[in-house]
């Protein structure tokens, strides 16, 4: 033990140290935490958040906050941005503090900074990791203009219950789509050459299996078993930290009786131990705090001092390590090398972030000026968002329409609103900035084109039917009609669940009163979940998921509708028939009476189909594809064998455009039960019309291994299906076997 005296040596010259920046980082490392106080050190691992209005941050940072920076008593701030004011508060840490150690900005860059994305789960239905990669460099690029260092994103929850608003934020039902997306945003946040010019550090949330909450409901209790944290929910996880993801957040919810927060064998044992994470784990916003009320410690001392021990390295914006970490350390309720590896791993991705060497690396102000919402930023936008909307629909071939058509009536409370396009989680996004979709329209349509605006309902009212007058005597003027009906921003995202999964409000009966009038009816969806449309399904002629597409969604929404892009995505998450099929995915079990319409007894509702209204993978384009010739190299492997899988992909119809060729297997029969089929592969690939490409996936041991019975991954012997299509219902199918070695 250090005597006071060399304590206080130590803490008088500390600063002599920071100067010896030729020091290797370890080094100065071990340094600065030999020289820093406890109460320093609880500043390290405490992050505070500057000032909100409406739900958007304002980046104000009060006279208490800038003396804390002063005292050493914070180590990040999160929603504090922009080159001005990042600069002022970290010329206060890095001048006017004894230990002089810079801050990290932390902001939530969930799709786009300024330049607002699609969503998530929009960007999700691209299926095309290397444009989502792109998009959140963009991303990157204009939020580190702006002075942010960090992102809380990507969010990699496996999320399979549309009641649940954070599916907005995810990529859907499956890992093995969900660890691509992973990756790729890994990769565009962080940059490809360690932390370069323009990085921003990734965060991989919410570390765990937030998305199988009870029920869909926010913050809500999970009980799942250690399998199927293994084989659905920690897959994005582990690709987020093999791509180099530096940070991570625990999770508010609880898994199987324990918060993950406080969860040391997630934290410590899964993430470091198990996959060797090197970079530090963050809470949730108040979620040590939070372990009070989950009944797990009974004050807030206790909170800090599990969530440490558990390998959470920094407090968000609870404040309970700044307060009591350092006297639990001196009451020896927790060791002082816990607070000092947590404080390591901090100091680390600050080193490695380059801000010891300069402070002030990310505030730029002509950067700044010259890099945020530019043309090329809005025209990644807008190719990302086209490349986000799934066509559900497409009767009587009604689109795309045709340039020179005359009356379009554009009918329903999205279609000239300029807020809920940017989605949920655009905190940096500007109204100001978005293109609606009467804009694009008009912007798209001929000169001759007259459109005929009526806005219907709001997107939660109840009128009464008369009101839809001004909507059907529109209708009745046109050619055709494109309805944009769907949620509100917030109707989804973070405390967004809903209980009931149809248009809000009143919007369905405006949809009926339209669709009598005759016409034919586009049917655009702006929402960020999946809804039960089964009326609409029926009823309109074409459907349109855009989702939330961002400022360019006017744009990206017309170049669809008039052909100026052919769509391509497919959903990453199965579309209910009814909120009372909810969870139905893809990749369930069988159970040992798979459905069977002959015989009662089987597993399934008397009152709905168990599948879903449209399935994982589905999507359609302005052409045909078709599927031919499925071919396996081999039908006969070891266990460390591979197979190689070739079909043919023809573009039958009359127009260029992209498919996504979808390779699925089926584990016959496991030590354990396997699900009736999983994505294994995947392409996007561009056919001309009248072409055909011959398209080639490898199935590796790593794609069929399972988390088996000795709860290992391991390839097991015996027969697998292999099925290859244009969505997860709809394929060809083939065969091979596992053999034993001789
Ligand atoms: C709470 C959310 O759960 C998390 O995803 C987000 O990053 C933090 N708040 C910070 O805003």
């Amino acid at each position: 033990m250090k005597t006071l005296l060399t304590s206080l040596v130590l803490a008088f010259i500390a600063p002599l140290f920071i100067l010896a920046q030729t020091k290797p980082p370890e080094q100065h490392i071990d340094s600065l935490i030999a020289s820093m106080t406890l109460e320093e050190k609880a500043g390290q691992l405490s992050q505070f958040s500057g000032g909100w209005t409406n739900m958007s941050t304002n980046s104000t940072v009060t006279a208490e906050q800038r003396a804390m920076v002063k005292e050493g008593k914070v180590g990040s701030f999160l929603n504090v941005f922009g080159s001005e004011i990042t600069r002022e508060l970290q010329r206060i840490a890095v001048e006017d503090s004894r230990m002089r150690i810079p801050l990290l900005y932390g902001f939530d860059v969930i799709h786009g900074f300024r330049t607002t994305f699609p969503i998530p789960l929009a960007e999700a239905s691209s299926w095309d990791p290397e444009a989502v990669e792109k998009a959140e460099r963009t991303a990157a690029v204009e939020a580190a203009a702006a002075g942010i260092h960090w992102t809380f994103a990507p969010m990699l929850d496996i999320a399979r219950d549309p009641r649940w608003g954070r599916i907005a934020e995810s990529s859907g039902e499956d890992p093995y789509l969900g660890s691509a997306m992973a990756r790729a945003r890994v990769k565009g946040f962080q940059g490809e050459n360690g932390l370069a010019d323009n990085a921003v550090l990734a965060c991989a949330k919410h570390f765990a299996a937030y998305g199988a909450a009870e029920g869909g409901r926010e913050y809500n209790t999970v009980d799942i078993s250690e399998r199927s944290l293994r084989e659905t929910y920690l897959p994005p996880f582990k690709a987020a930290l093999d791509a180099g993801a530096v940070t991570f957040m625990s999770s508010f919810n609880e898994i199987a009786g324990v918060p993950s927060t406080g969860n040391r064998a997630l934290l410590t044992g899964i993430l470091r131990d198990e996959w060797g994470f090197k970079g530090f784990v963050v809470s949730d916003w108040t979620s040590i705090p939070e372990m009070r009320a989950h009944g797990i410690v009974a004050t807030d001392e206790e909170a800090g001092a599990l969530a440490v021990t558990a390998g959470t390295d920094m407090d968000m914006v609870g404040g309970v390590y700044l307060q009591y970490l350092p006297a639990l350390v001196r009451e020896g309720r927790i060791p002082v090398q816990t607070v000092d590896e947590a404080v390591r791993r901090v100091l680390r991705v600050k080193f490695r972030l380059g801000l010891f060497e300069n402070p002030y690396r990310y505030c730029d102000a002509e950067k700044e000026r010259s890099l945020i919402y530019t043309d090329a930023t809005r025209a990644a936008a807008r190719a990302m968002a086209r490349r986000s909307i799934v066509l559900l629909k497409n009767g009587k071939n009604v689109l795309p329409l045709n340039k020179d058509i005359r009356t379009i009536a554009l009918i329903g409370p999205l279609s000239d609103d300029r807020d809920n396009p940017l989605g949920p989680w655009a905190q940096a996004g500007r109204p100001s900035d978005v293109v609606t979709v009467l804009e694009g329209i008009k912007a798209a349509a001929a000169h001759s084109c007259k459109v005929i605006y009526a806005r219907g309902c709001g997107i939660t009212d109840s009128l009464p039917a008369k009101d839809f007058y001004e909507s059907v005597r529109a209708a009745k003027q046109a050619d055709v009609v494109i309805m944009v009906l769907g949620e509100s921003l917030n109707m989804s995202g973070e405390a967004g669940s809903r209980s009931n999964l149809d248009l809000p409000g009143n919007q369905e009966n405006l949809l009926e009163a339209v669709c009598a009038v005759g016409k034919p009816v586009v049917l655009v969806l702006m929402n960020g979940r999946p809804l039960t449309l089964p009326w609409a399904a029926d009823h309109c002629d074409a459907i349109v998921e855009s989702w939330f597409l961002g400022v360019q969604s006017g744009n990206a929404i017309a170049d669809v509708l008039f052909g100026e892009y052919n769509p391509s995505g497919k959903l990453p998450v199965s579309f209910p028939r009814t909120v009372g099929q909810v969870p139905v995915y893809y990749n369930h079990k069988n159970t040992g009476r798979p459905t069977n319409d002959s015989n009662r007894f089987t597993s399934k509702y008397i009152d709905v189909p168990n599948t879903p209204l449209y399935p994982f993978g589905y999507g359609l384009s302005y052409t045909t594809f078709s599927y031919k010739d499925l071919a396996l190299s081999s039908k006969k492997i070891t266990a460390d064998g591979s197979v190689s899988v070739t079909v043919n992909v023809t573009n039958s119809g009359h127009r260029d455009g992209e498919e996504v060729v979808q390779l699925y297997i089926r584990d016959v029969a496991g030590s354990v039960t396997r699900p009736v089929k999983e994505l294994r592969g995947f392409k996007k690939i561009s056919l001309k019309a009248g072409e055909t490409k011959r398209v080639e996936f490898a199935l590796e041991p790593d794609d069929l291994a399972i988390w088996n019975r000795e709860m290992k991954w391991a390839v097991e012997p015996g027969s697998f299906r292999v099925f290859v299509g244009t969505n997860s219902a709809d394929n060809l199918e083939d065969g091979f076997e596992v053999v034993q070695r001789h």
